[in-house]
């Protein structure tokens, strides 16, 4: 096991990536419930790479429009503000990952399991209205795992190292990932959530995004939330093959929202009818840049 202290000292030399200001702008104002179509078109036209791209994909087959889809104003009326806030945050953050190469870990498929979170996310938020703030929690499932990449990047070797014994046995991620390495992709996650001045309560979502079910349903419906949709995203298909899904959690977490087990099954089995359109889309942006 490498030493914690190194670890953490390589860590915080490490060239953390500065987010651009616009992509922070963007966050916040995804994960904030009082922010319009209008905020959110107004932060994105500052940026012409991310607007370009936005329209490019809203104009593609996917959609399926007839007639050009020109403006973000017209793209959100199309295509909706959640699909257009979805494009804005998955295609600024990819790309931010994207550009620093790493061969261990799927991208895509990582990708996969973020989109799998936040569509849960939404989902939850219409069979739950109002008990929770869908924005936050979206952007929080969106993002709970890119320590997971951090880690990737930085201790290759010792990764790859993860991801076998992972392959091989029902541990937690976290637990291996603090026997191989000293520290887990939580406190990465949140420690660069920090970095990038994202607003609190998604730094919080992401550190505490592996608690034990009993210290999750003490803090705000949020945290138990994004629990749900991730350990829902890793049963319906969109989890890493090396992962062994939590489903027990499923019901735990579904429990404490006062959701049947029915129900969880229900979200589960529409989770996993999306997962071709949301293959589709990932290619969409992946292939767009
Ligand atoms: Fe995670």
């Amino acid at each position: 096991m490498l030493d914690r202290t190194s670890v953490e000292k390589r860590l915080s030399t490490m060239e953390i990536p500065t987010l651009p200001e616009v992509m922070t702008r963007v966050i916040e104002a995804a994960s904030s419930d009082t922010a319009s179509a209008a905020d959110l078109t107004a932060i994105l036209q500052c940026d012409h790479a991310i607007s370009a791209r936005i329209l490019r994909i809203a104009n593609s087959a996917f959609f399926g429009f007839q007639g050009k889809v020109d403006s973000l104003r017209r793209a959100v009326a199309l295509i909706g503000f959640d699909t257009v806030r979805f494009l804005a945050m998955a295609t600024s953050v990819f790309d931010y990952f994207s550009g620093r190469h790493q061969n261990v870990i799927d991208v895509r498929r990582f990708w996969m399991h973020a989109v799998g979170a936040a569509r849960a996310v939404e989902m939850l938020g219409r069979k739950l209205p109002g008990i929770f703030s869908v924005e936050a929690c979206y952007t929080g499932a969106l993002l709970q795992d890119m320590g997971i990449i951090l880690m990737a990047l930085e201790y290759p070797t010792e990764y790859r190292k993860v991801i076998e014994i992972a392959s091989e046995s029902p541990l937690y991620l976290t637990e291996i990932e603090r026997g191989v390495l000293g520290l887990d992709h939580v406190e990465i996650g949140a420690w660069v959530a920090q970095a990038w001045h994202l607003p609190p309560l998604i730094v919080n979502l992401i550190q505490h995004s592996h608690d034990e079910p009993e210290e999750t349903v003490k803090l705000e419906p949020e945290y138990t939330v994004v629990r749900l949709a991730h350990s829902l995203a890793d049963i319906s298909g969109f989890g890493f093959d090396w992962v062994s899904p939590e489903s027990v959690l499923s019901s735990l977490y579904g429990i404490r929202l006062g959701l049947a087990p029915a129900e969880i099954d229900d979200l589960r089995e529409a989770l996993s009818e999306m997962q071709e359109d949301a293959t589709e889309l990932m290619d969409l942006i992946v292939l767009e840049k």
